[in-house]
């Protein structure tokens, strides 16, 4: 009893954090940027590496998770840059417009809603990919620092 009864309140506790965490994103306009994702921004940005034009895009979540903690805040950052991406907006390091240049405007705009749905996904896919610390190595590139 003195052992499992402290256990059974561990489990219980971590259940619960697991389910409030999950219930926080919002699945339905996650899959709606992800769609736009696969849509517009695919033919440039590759998930993960190899880079196609362009970073791929769980390395620009990665650092945007270091640049900001706050996700409505990121969330907007990344939505005014998509809608009109200046050097100065970047957030990313110097070398990625060195390499790939500026992200040119999008050839077709947005909705308001595609740009916000596919801006919250760019910020989620690095809470989902790296939510365990070991699960990939490229997560813990964004970790060191
Ligand atoms: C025509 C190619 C192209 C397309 C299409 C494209 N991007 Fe990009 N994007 C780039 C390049 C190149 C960079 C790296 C240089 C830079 O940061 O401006 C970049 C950088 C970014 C960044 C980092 C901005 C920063 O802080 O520097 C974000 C965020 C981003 N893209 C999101 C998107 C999203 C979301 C879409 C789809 C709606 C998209 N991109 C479509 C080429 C593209």
């Amino acid at each position: 009893m003195k052992i499992i009864l402290p256990s059974l309140i561990i489990f219980l506790l971590l259940n619960l954090s697991q389910s409030v965490l999950a219930a926080e994103r919002d699945q339905t306009l996650f899959n709606q940027g992800k769609t736009v994702y696969e849509k517009v921004c695919s033919a440039c940005h590759n998930y993960l590496p190899p880079p196609k034009n362009a970073p791929p895009m769980l390395g620009v979540s990665g650092h945007y998770h270091q640049t900001f903690t706050d996700r409505e805040q990121a969330v907007s950052h990344i939505a005014n840059f998509i809608q009109q991406p200046t050097k100065e907006k970047s957030k990313l390091p110097p070398m990625a417009i060195n390499t790939w240049g500026l992200m040119p405007p999008l050839a077709l705009p947005l909705s308001a809603e595609e740009v916000q749905a596919v801006s919250y996904w760019v910020w989620e896919i690095y809470n989902i990919e790296c939510a365990e610390p070991t699960k990939l190595f490229f997560c813990q590139h964004f970790q060191r620092k």
